[in-house]
């Protein structure tokens, strides 16, 4: 059977020869090229190789970042999907809360801002409808006096459920509303919007909006301890008819004393950060799931923009499942299969709307992926931070293998397990102070 040509010689004693006499031609120049080209001119010229195709693969990642953010951000100014409204609503309740927790909220701030709300509110309702019964949320005066959270319970924070965001908003209207009336300011035009929503949210959910609805009150006031009525002014229900939304979703805003603050916060936590170390070498024990729970729900009150809570975290504890997440990932080489839990933290792209915002997902999504990671640690967990920083066929082959949404930007992976006995750990250590921390605005250059 003929060969497939190589492009070199090939057959018979002369073509032997000639090959060889090829090879040898082309060692020979090679070595009297490294032995005569300058090393600063052979790098120049190998950087010069190279540059067509690094700007290529810069090109084409740029556009893959672009791309993806252009079709599911709304910065178009068309929120069109359910989470891009939803982001729209959340930013804006925001803004009014936010204000209204100023020490001298102006009266009659923010009109424009709280009728684009309601527009949206509105439109919200006739695109996708507003679930009545929103999820079990824990009054923050629950909060302030629980500290830890056992598996089970309600996280120590307000847990919100789909379309939470909406009661959010309309509680926060209310808020803005009972805030401008004790100013003298009426706005009967908006009073009418948000009946308009309420009317159209009961007559959607009428025939069954009532039961679950009650059952859900009642196994709150169980498990609470007080009845919904007497909810807090933390909650916005500060007595104020529970016109449109349930009286227990938190909206506006709550007053707090110095001292609950301090009494949770003045601790020296120098030790806690001193003692987190990256972890490479992990106990053979599984971790409970329970424990990934509790640290994501404490991650969970990272701060984000406009609370937009945009972080995922999926969890692979799964011996296969997770060594083909690890697979994908470069930097755990010799210890990944340690790593007891693989965790990919996520940001959802969906909940940015503004061309600014293009790379916020890697602040709000490296931010929560830290506090998870001292979460961990706190629990007793090592953990090991594993990059992400990879090229855009890999982020795409990881969305599939792990079944992530394309919505979703990859931040990190976080690989977590128990501490072996003993074990060894980089030092690592930190620059100097004055390298890292500059006060004022410096001399000029
Ligand atoms: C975002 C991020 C990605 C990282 N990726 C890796 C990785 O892929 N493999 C690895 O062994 N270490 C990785 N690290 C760990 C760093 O090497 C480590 O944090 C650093 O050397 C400081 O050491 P320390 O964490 O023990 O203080 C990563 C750290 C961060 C924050």
């Amino acid at each position: 059977m003929p060969r497939a040509s190589t492009g070199r010689p090939t057959g018979g004693l002369l073509s032997r020869l000639g090959s060889r006499m090829y090879h040898d031609t082309h060692r020979a120049l090679r070595n009297v090229a490294r032995d005569i080209i300058p090393q600063g001119l052979k790098l120049r010229l190998r950087y010069l190789a190279q540059y067509p195709s690094y700007q290529m693969r810069l090109w084409r990642n740029f556009q893959y970042d672009k791309r993806r953010f252009a079709h599911w951000s709304s910065a178009d100014g068309r929120p069109e999907r359910r989470q891009q409204l939803q982001a729209w609503i959340g930013a804006d309740y925001h803004k009014i809360e936010k204000a209204l927790a100023l020490r001298h909220p102006r009266p009659g701030f923010g009109r424009g801002v709280v009728t684009r709300l309601i527009d949206n509110l509105i439109r919200y309702q006739n695109e996708f409808g507003i679930t009545p019964e929103p999820a079990d949320i824990v009054p923050n005066n629950i909060i302030a006096e629980r500290q830890t959270y056992r598996p089970g319970d309600s996280p120590p924070h307000q847990a919100i459920g789909t379309d939470d965001v909406v009661h959010i908003a309309l509680k926060t209207i209310e808020a803005y509303l009972r805030f401008n009336r004790e100013h003298g300011i009426e706005y009967p035009f908006l009073r009418r919007k948000l009946d308009q929503i309420a009317e159209a949210t009961a007559a959607r959910h009428a025939p069954h909006a009532g039961r679950a609805h009650r059952a859900h009150r009642a196994h709150r006031e169980e498990r609470h301890g007080q009845p919904l009525g007497q909810q807090p002014a933390a909650l916005g229900g500060d007595g104020a008819p529970e016109a449109t939304s349930p009286a227990h979703v938190g909206g506006g805003t709550h007053d707090i004393r110095r001292e609950q603050v301090l009494a949770h916060a003045r601790r020296d936590l120098a030790p806690f950060f001193a003692s987190r170390h990256s972890i490479r070498q992990f106990a053979p024990d599984p971790v409970p799931r329970a424990l990934i729970e509790q640290a994501v729900v404490m991650a969970q009150k990272t701060p984000s923009v406009c609370n937009r809570q945009t972080s995922r975290v999926y969890a692979f504890d799964d011996p296969i499942e997770r060594r083909q997440v690890l697979a994908c990932q470069r930097g755990n080489a010799g210890f990944g299969h340690e790593i007891q839990v693989a965790l990919v933290v996520t940001s959802d792209i969906e909940a940015f709307f503004t061309v600014g915002e293009r790379n916020q997902c890697w602040v709000d999504g490296g931010m929560f992926a830290m506090s998870l990671v001292y979460a961990l640690h706190s629990l007793g967990l090592g953990t090991i931070c594993l990059n992400w920083s990879v090229e855009y066929p890999l982020d795409r082959r990881l969305h599939t293998v792990a079944g992530i949404p394309a919505s979703q930007a990859v931040i990190m992976m976080i690989g977590v397990g128990f501490l072996p006995e003993r074990l060894r750990v980089t030092q690592s250590p930190r620059k100097a102070l004055d390298e890292v921390l500059h006060w004022g605005m410096g001399p000029d250059e």
